[in-house]
This record gives structure tokens, sequence and C-alpha cells, in this order.
């Protein structure tokens, strides 16, 4: 936080973040510093001027003050203040709250609660998180992410200033939510809520989804009679997992484990954890999370009795998380392919010990909504969880899964734009490069891409053109492609060429509005350090 934030801007900004989840962490950099106090007291009184101005602006208008010529917003009815780091714009911000999760027929809470029926209280409580902006703290560093995770680069996520982003991730929570955990020895929680990620354009990606997270902890037993050493705590708490995990649903899926042995190097037990103990939360974790999938898999099947079913067969990889050790990802076979369905892995100790959880041991998992969702209802567009047409939203019920009826065909179309990419020192760019849509991407980010250190990447970056697309078009893009590249021989510039299909589900677009909105977006992308053809 800069130190001119003081006072009313200061309390509102903190208020911002503990709001989002009860006792939300805030960042030590909030400090200020007080020598500098007293000098910036003019500029703080505008900030907090400004701070106040804002949070009585509608919301989501990016408001610029004429006085100050700063420019701020007010998302959820608090006030922020941008700063050279801000790249969030009024599409996006005009997605925040729109809470699908909570709505009871829409396919997004429906799915929610399919998988909420598995992880039941008392044991879990179930959490959803209105608030999407959190602090960098929260979204990144206490979940222990390098400073130089692409996840944290400008390019990949929405900063609402340089310490507060809108949250990639529901793990933005974990510490908060782990908290809550302390007084309640063996429990659990899940949340849900909307992330958000600077991403591609096709049918798979939209820049707002929603994730589910859940996370379990056993507690060590007290000492008593016969069990005294921290040895003999530890034991009977194994001994609890162990018959939790007996107490797991039979399943008949066919499975693949191609992680069940730990290596040291690349996906080792912690350190601090006795082996057996950890296998048992492994155990425990796979056991869960297949009988999720037995129960979402087969109501998925059942959606559609006119197809011939596989038996269902699940495969456990090893992956990689900074919040856990061991990690994995799980993959469902559906319709001829391995789907990736979450990651998972035994949460890292340091984060528990944090959280104030020191005698506790657990796991933690984390999915993509959307990405189920299109499964179960066959829903072959991420857009339409937007869409605000009754022809889609009539289609669904609260808990039933079922098949989506296509209602438009509206014709696509599409508009080209070339360009040269001047040639930048910071070559990193990160053109065609394979979108992050893995479960193993945690937060978010791409380790083709810039380098998150990056707050201004003078290189052409495409996320930029993707990000100017859904400004301009919002859900009228259908997808973005590069289409053709080559290098000039002489100059050594690089051409390149994106094609935009504009496409509603809702309406013929006319060749007009099309032609309107295919112009601004050539507008906005000449201001890119690029040349247009
Ligand atoms: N936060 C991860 C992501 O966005 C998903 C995830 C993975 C959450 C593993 C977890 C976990 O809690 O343990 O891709």
């Amino acid at each position: 936080m800069r130190l001119s934030s003081t006072g009313a801007f200061l309390r509102a900004l903190r208020d911002a973040r503990i709001k989002a989840f009860p006792e939300q962490s805030v960042s030590q950099s909030n400090e200020i510093d007080p020598k500098k106090t007293q000098a910036l007291s003019e500029e703080s009184q505008q900030e907090n001027n400004h701070a106040q101005f804002l949070a009585s602006q509608p919301q989501h208008k990016i408001i610029k003050d004429a006085a100050t010529s700063r420019s701020g917003v007010n998302i959820l009815g608090r006030p922020y203040v941008f700063d050279s780091t801000t790249n969030v714009t009024e599409s996006i911000l005009g997605l925040v709250g729109r809470k699908l999760y909570d709505t009871p027929n829409h396919p997004i809470a429906i799915t929610r609660k399919l998988i909420q029926s598995v992880f039941r209280p008392p044991r879990f409580e179930h959490h959803t998180a209105a608030d999407p902006v959190v602090s960098t703290n929260d979204n990144f560093d206490v979940l222990g992410f390098p400073a130089d995770h692409p996840g944290r680069s400008r390019t990949d996520t929405y900063y609402v200033d340089s310490k507060t982003v809108l949250r990639t991730h529901t793990s933005a929570h974990q510490h908060a939510a782990f908290r809550g955990l302390r007084h309640r020895g063996d429990s659990g929680y899940t949340i849900c809520a909307d992330v958000y990620r600077r991403d591609s354009i096709d049918r798979s990606h939209f820049p707002v989804f929603h994730q589910m997270e859940a996370a379990c902890v056993w507690k060590l037993r007290p000492p008593k009679e016969g069990i005294h050493t921290r040895l003999q705590q530890q034991d009977a708490r194994a001994h609890h997992i162990r018959s939790n995990t007996e107490g797991i649903p039979r399943h008949d899926l066919e499975i693949i484990d191609e992680a069940g042995s730990y290596d040291d190097q690349t996906n080792p037990v912690q350190i601090v954890h006795d082996p057996d103990e950890a296998q048992l939360v492994v155990e425990n974790l796979k056991r869960s999370l297949e009988n999720l999938v037995q129960k979402v898999f087969v109501a998925a099947q059942a959606a559609q009795p006119d197809v011939k079913h596989e038996p269902l067969k699940v495969r456990w990889i090893e992956a990689y998380f900074p919040f856990t050790s061991p990690s994995f990802e799980l993959e469902v076979f559906w319709q001829g392919d391995w789907l990736e369905l979450l990651g998972c892995g035994v949460t890292k100790q340091e984060i528990l010990d944090n959280a104030g959880l020191r005698d506790h041991i657990g796991w933690a998992w984390g999915l993509g909504i959307e990405r189920l969702a299109m499964v179960l209802f066959d829903i072959p567009d991420i857009r339409l969880f937007w869409s605000q047409d009754e022809r889609f939203l009539k289609q669904f019920k609260q808990g039933q899964i079922t098949r989506f009826k296509s209602f438009s065909k509206y014709p696509p179309c599409y508009k080209d734009i070339s360009f040269w990419v001047r040639p930048s020192p910071a070559a990193a760019s990160p053109i065609g490069a394979q979108s992050s849509s893995g479960a193993a991407a945690a937060a978010g980010g791409d380790a083709t891409k810039a380098s998150p250190a990056d707050t201004q990447p003078a290189a052409f970056h495409e996320n930029d053109i993707m990000e100017i697309v859904r400004d301009v078009a919002g859900t009228l893009a259908e997808d973005v492609k590069l289409v053709d590249e080559f290098v000039h021989p002489k100059t050594g510039k690089k051409s390149l060429c994106y094609r935009v299909n504009y496409r509603s589900h809702e309406r013929t677009l006319t060749n007009e509005e099309t032609n309107d909105m295919h112009e601004k977006v050539t507008r906005k992308v000449a201001e890119l350090p690029v040349e247009i053809r």
C-alpha cells in the first residue's frame, strides 16, 4: 500500500479485504511510516476525499477525478484508487457481483450443490465469498507463491492496484478459512466463488469463472489414559484418519494411479510429516474425490440415456502447487478424452501452522465449476453461463442434471486484424503460447508468458488483444485465434494476423454493429506496441 494511504481511505481498503471472508488476513505492507505521514497529510486528505467521492459513485464505473486527475472505482460499495499497475476494465468489473453460484436454477449453482452434497456438514462448512477483491498477500504470498510466479503477471491477472487483485482462485480465502477451523477439531470447509483471469478467448475460456475449493483437517488427539507422548497422540490421530476413510462409500470406478509413489525431488512428502500419516491423508483425499467423481458422473450419464457410456475411469497424476505437497491432478475419461478435473494435495504444514492449526494435518483440492458443468449439462460454450436469455435459464431446475438443448444457430462473423510487432528488447513475446487452462495452472499464469516482474510489459502480449476484444465485444466475442504469422525477411519484423469471431447466442448480429465493434478493437490495438497493417 502506498504511504499516502491513510485515514478513512486506508480503513475502507482494509475493510474491503476483511469483508471478503471472515478474518481475511491484511497485508503487512498496509503499515504507515509515521515519519512520512505528516508530510503527506495534504495528499492524504485529497485521497480521503477521492475515496469518499468514489464510494458515492455508481458501481463498477471507472471514474476520473478532474481535480486530482486520478482514476478509481467503486466495487461492491468500496472505493479503490487506481495506480500504474491497474488493469481492470469496466467490462470485467461489470461481471462482478452476479452470484451465479447462488442463483438456484442456474447450472453453476446446481453443480455447486451437487459437489456440496458429497462433502457434508457438520464436518464441512460451506462458504461463498461475494467480494472478489483481495490482497496480493492473500492471493499469492500466504500460499507460498514465489515472487516470479507467472500467475502474478499483470498480463494474466487483473490488478485493481499494485497490492490488490481480483482473486485468481478461491485459494485466496484458504488462510481465512483455515483460521475459521481453529476451534473445531477434525473439520473442513468448502468455498465457492467467482474468480478472474486474463486469458484467451474461446468456447472454454471466459475471464470470469467459478471455482470450488475444499479442505479437511484432523487434529492431534488430546493426552489421556495410555496416550501421553506426541507420537502416541499422532497415532491416535492416524487411527481416526484411517477410520474416516473406511467410512467413505465404495465406488466401482476403474482407477489408474500414476502418482502412487512420491518422488523426493518432484513430489515429496513434507519433511515435517510422518510418511505413514501423510499416506493416510492422501488415501482419504483420493477416496473422497473418487467418491465425488462417482456421484457427479453417474448423474451426468443418467442425463444422457441415449448415449452408450463406457464404465467410468479416472486417472491420478503428479502435479505441483505451491501450497500442497505431495500434489495431484485427477482426470476423468469422458466421451473419448481425458478431462482434467481438479488439483489437490496434502496442505503445506506451514500454511496450517500460520493459520493457527499447528496440531492439524490435512488435505485440500480445487476445481473449476464451468468445466464440470459443461460436461454435466452438455453446454457447448462457456459464455452461455452468463446468458440472461430465458431460453437458456428456463432449461434448468434445482437439483437436476439435464441436457442443454441448443436454441440458437446464429451466424458467426469473422473479422481479421493484422499488424507488425515492433521488435522489443523484452522479447518474451508470448505469441500463440498454449493457454494455461489446466488444473495445474495454480492461480493462473503461464510459464511461457511474460515475466511477472514486468508490471508494464513493453513487448506485445497476446492477452492484451484478448482483453481489448473482451472490453469492446463482451460476450459477443466467441473466439480469437492467431491465423497467420511470418517474419519479414529484410526488416526482421514479425507480422501477426488474429481472426475475431463475433457471434451472439441470442440474435443475429448486424453487419453494421460487427463492423463498429471491429473498428473499435482495431483503434485500441493500435495503441499497443504494434503497427496496424
Ligand atoms: N488454486 C488452484 C488453481 O487455481 C486449485 C487448487 C489446487 C486448490 C490444489 C487447492 C489445492 O486447494 O489443494 O488451479
